[in-house]
């Protein structure tokens, strides 16, 4: 008995991988991106609430009308354009599932859909299950700038999408306006689809605002527009995503998700509507968390003799680990993570992994630090017991 071809063009996740390891290794574990803070309460409470009142059964496949609602609500304003709960949105079971039903309602066989690397490493994957072909533009350490000249070198004529996640993962950037303008040129000269990714859309640093390339008026009625909730709310386990598309490009990704899922668990959708609508204050807390969270692993990173960049948003850190005055400073990425968990005590992720591209995230790892700050200095003392 063979497996499909399709299954020999990527294999299992590195990053859920590097989780199993620290499980093995009993090592803090600042591989996979999620946290160790728990749930807003509220949010839990809305859940069981809605068990108990008997949303227990499958949910009208595009999701719960009353958070189609919200999210209708939520992305009217952001987008500028009037999305409508019964036409434009669609809730998925993650990020990762509505970036898998777009790619697939969109690419036929043998198209080609370029992604910036280093990329999340469902991005790649979520094109061969397409059958089509993801193609590769690097951006650059140390500043990992989103280059015009780059996604234009890489078009061909099969080119029809392009893939774009800001704030990104793993770089921490968030594109500016010179960048998205070469976003958008790009994809007009080449009448492409824009998926964009924004999974850390509320996870941003130092006074800057989300932007969806979605509202911008070129991009409007060519661009995906997929977000989550598993980052902003500390849920990554309830495993809901959500799409906003134009009629063109929906109606063909609620056909793929009603086949492929159903629907995302009901009374977790229910939940999410407490979560969406959580005040102000919520977001604030948020935001000066993580920017407590950013400083102290800059801090331990730089005392323990790491290059790294700071992030613009998300919760990542790529560092380059090539002048640490031990031997292992010479490894590869993965070696290095493998020494990282079992000697160390604290996993994170090879830098290479993100790339596809040949020779890109050398000597470099991934941190994630959506953690307690607790965790975050234990985790220093290991690393600066131990590379120092
Ligand atoms: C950029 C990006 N997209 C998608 C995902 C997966 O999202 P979800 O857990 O909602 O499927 C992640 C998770 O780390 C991510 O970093």
């Amino acid at each position: 008995m063979q497996t499909s071809q399709r299954l020999n063009l990527f294999r299992e996740s590195v990053i859920r991988d590097m989780t199993r390891l620290a499980l093995k290794h009993n090592a803090i574990n600042l591989s996979q991106g999620f946290p160790d803070f728990d749930t807003p309460a509220p949010v839990k409470e809305a859940a069981v609430q809605a068990i108990e009142s008997g949303l227990n059964q499958y949910a009208i496949t595009w999701g719960y009308p009353p958070l189609r609602e919200k999210l209708a609500e939520l992305y009217t304003q952001r987008l500028g354009w009037e999305v409508h709960p019964d036409k434009h949105v669609t809730v998925t079971c993650g990020v990762s599932e509505g970036i898998i039903t777009s790619v697939q309602s969109i690419l036929n066989p043998g198209d080609e859909i370029l992604i910036l690397e280093p990329a999340h490493d469902n991005f790649r994957p979520s094109a061969f299950i397409a059958n089509a072909v993801p193609v590769s533009v690097a951006l650059d350490a140390p500043d990992y700038r989103l280059d015009a000249a780059k996604l234009r070198a890489a078009i061909t004529p099969k080119t029809k999408a392009m893939l774009l996640n800001t704030p990104h993962n793993p770089t921490g950037r968030v594109f500016d306006s010179e960048e998205i303008a070469g976003v958008i040129e790009v994809v007009l000269e080449n009448d492409l689809v824009l998926i964009t990714d924004e999974i850390y859309d509320r996870i941003l640093y130092d006074g800057r605002i989300h932007q969806s390339p979605g509202s911008l008026a070129p991009l409007k009625d060519r661009t995906i527009t997929i977000g989550g909730l598993g980052k902003t709310f500390a849920m990554t386990g309830w495993r809901l995503g959500y799409v906003i598309a134009p009629e063109q490009f929906a109606l063909g990704i609620r056909t793929l998700h009603d086949f492929t899922t159903i629907c995302a668990a009901t009374p977790l959708q229910a939940a999410a509507v407490a979560a969406l609508s959580m005040p102000e204050s919520f977001f604030e807390e948020s935001t000066r968390a993580y920017h407590q969270r950013r400083a102290l692993m800059l801090e331990i990173l730089a005392e323990a003799g790491f290059q790294a960049s700071t992030p613009q948003g998300a919760y990542y850190i790529m560092a380059d680990y090539s002048q640490l005055p031990i031997p292992q400073a010479s490894l590869t990425p993965t070696e290095f993570a493998y020494f990282m968990a079992s000697d160390v005590g604290v996993a994170v992720v090879p830098g290479d992994s993100f790339y596809s591209l040949e020779g890109y995230g050398r000597s470099s790892i991934r941190f994630a630090y959506p953690k307690k700050l607790t965790t975050l200095e234990q985790a220093g003392e290991r690393l600066l017991a131990r590379l120092k």
